[in-house]
């Protein structure tokens, strides 16, 4: 089937088209680029007042199965993604058994292929059920199809491990994506350290706990001269040890997720456990320098970390509840609103963080994540001015743990396309 984008407005990071284009998709890859483009066999959208991008990459997704698929599907999950504009995802490996074999990879891959359409990559665990001990086969994961590596949810303690898995993932073209926090200083702790645990009386999770690990890593990166990334990086000092390295060369990538330049640990106070991830939201200084490493580039990427738990969960004690928040089908209104709308970010830059990098930082070629002559027919369009209210009761995933519910943002999605299939229309 061929579908033709009519008088959107592209926003292409890569430079190599700009203004108002027609777009041709046809059997899966975009063919034809231009001017008034006609084809009377082809459905068209009108995309006129509409932005169009390469379809938006989540490189940072908790889909939840198997083993843990009351709290989300592989299913479910891709509908989410799609509702939020999102064509490909890579999911995280801490599922129930762990992604840490080729059969579990195999059944991700299987059941990702019967869901609407969007593009799943498994992640594959570094340690054999992500308990920092054993390293897992790179090699049999890597032939399973694996994009990265991570123990995400989990930070790998064990530096001789982390060093080997730079070297031997990097040998293999796989990224190590790496959860920083010392788990000996944040472990049982559910807020961040500082006024808020304070005033609730409860130990916190420092802000040095994810820094002592980044330096960590980025050394390791240096040393071993291989490629790392950081994941959900949260504190002032990470980003000044990260733009450090930087500057010296070393392959040193990462990412962030809206809570962080959006939210504080104050959200707490008021939200409960509405507000509780790993790392934690932290105080008003780090936001801000989470904010300012957005728009100076130290920040490659942006991602969700879409953690979806159940209202049973949620409603635990604060401690005892599990850390994580949705954030598929909220993403680009957030980021929208508070970079590009704010004025932090030109809307190419905010686009480039959520197509481009990742598609770099997982090696996945193929011009994926780019809106050009040949690349996948995987397209977002959205309307940049569009206001609305979130609502959790609107959200296709199983998740409404969210503490962006009653939020204003303006942006949104109107056509999410996958291989040239329209899987979500507003
Ligand atoms: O808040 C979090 N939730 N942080 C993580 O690293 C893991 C995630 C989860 O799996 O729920
Ligand atoms: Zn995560």
């Amino acid at each position: 089937m061929k579908l033709l984008i009519q008088n959107g407005t592209i926003v292409d990071p890569a430079g190599g088209i700009s203004g108002q284009k027609d777009l041709l998709l046809d059997n899966g890859v975009i063919t034809m680029i231009g001017d008034h483009l006609s084809d009377t066999t082809a459905q068209v959208i009108d995309a006129a007042g509409l932005h169009v991008s390469a379809g938006l990459i989540d490189m940072h997704v908790h889909l939840r199965d198997p083993g843990l698929t009351h709290k989300e599907d592989i299913l479910t999950g891709s509908e989410a993604a799609a509702h939020g504009g999102f064509t490909t995802i890579a999911c995280m490996p801490n599922t129930k058994p762990v992604m840490d074999n080729p059969d579990t990879v195999a059944y991700v891959k299987k059941r990702a292929q019967h869901n609407c359409g969007v593009h799943v990559l498994p992640i594959g665990a570094v340690s054999i059920g992500e308990r920092g001990e054993q390293r897992t086969n790179f090699k049999d994961l890597k032939a399973a199809g694996v994009v990265a590596l991570s123990d995400d949810g989990m930070p790998i303690m064990n530096a001789n491990l982390m060093r080997d898995a730079l070297l031997r993932g990097n040998r293999r073209g796989l990224t190590v994506l790496s959860h920083c926090e010392d788990d000996t200083m944040v472990h049982g702790r559910g807020v961040n350290e500082g006024r808020v645990s304070r005033a609730l009386g409860m130990p916190g999770r420092p802000a040095i706990a994810e820094e002592l690990m980044v330096m960590r890593d980025a050394m390791l990166a240096e040393e071993t001269r291989t490629a790392v990334h950081i994941c959900h990086v949260s504190t002032a000092g990470s980003v000044n040890i990260i733009r450090q390295f930087k500057r010296k060369g070393v392959r040193i990538t990462c990412e962030t997720c809206p809570q962080y330049f959006i939210l504080t640990h104050e959200e707490i106070l008021r939200q409960g456990t509405m507000a509780k991830v790993n790392p934690p939201l932290r105080a008003t200084k780090d936001r801000d320098a989470i904010l300012a490493a957005v728009k100076d580039g130290t920040i490659d990427c942006l991602v969700t970390d879409h953690a979806p738990h159940s209202a049973e969960e949620k409603a635990l004690p604060l401690v005892a509840a599990p850390a994580g928040m949705v954030g598929l089908e909220t993403a680009l209104a957030l980021n929208l609103t508070y970079l590009y709308h704010a004025g932090v970010l030109p809307l190419e830059e905010v686009i480039a963080k959520m197509t481009l990098r990742p598609a770099e930082v997982l090696g996945l070629g193929g011009s994926v994540g780019m809106l050009a002559l040949g690349a996948p027919a995987d397209v977002t369009i959205f309307d940049v001015n569009e206001e609305w209210t979130v609502d959790p009761s609107d959200f296709r995933s199983k998740g409404r743990n969210t503490p962006f519910a009653g939020m204003q943002v303006k942006g949104r999605v109107r056509y999410t396309i996958a291989d040239g299939k329209i899987i979500y229309k507003a």
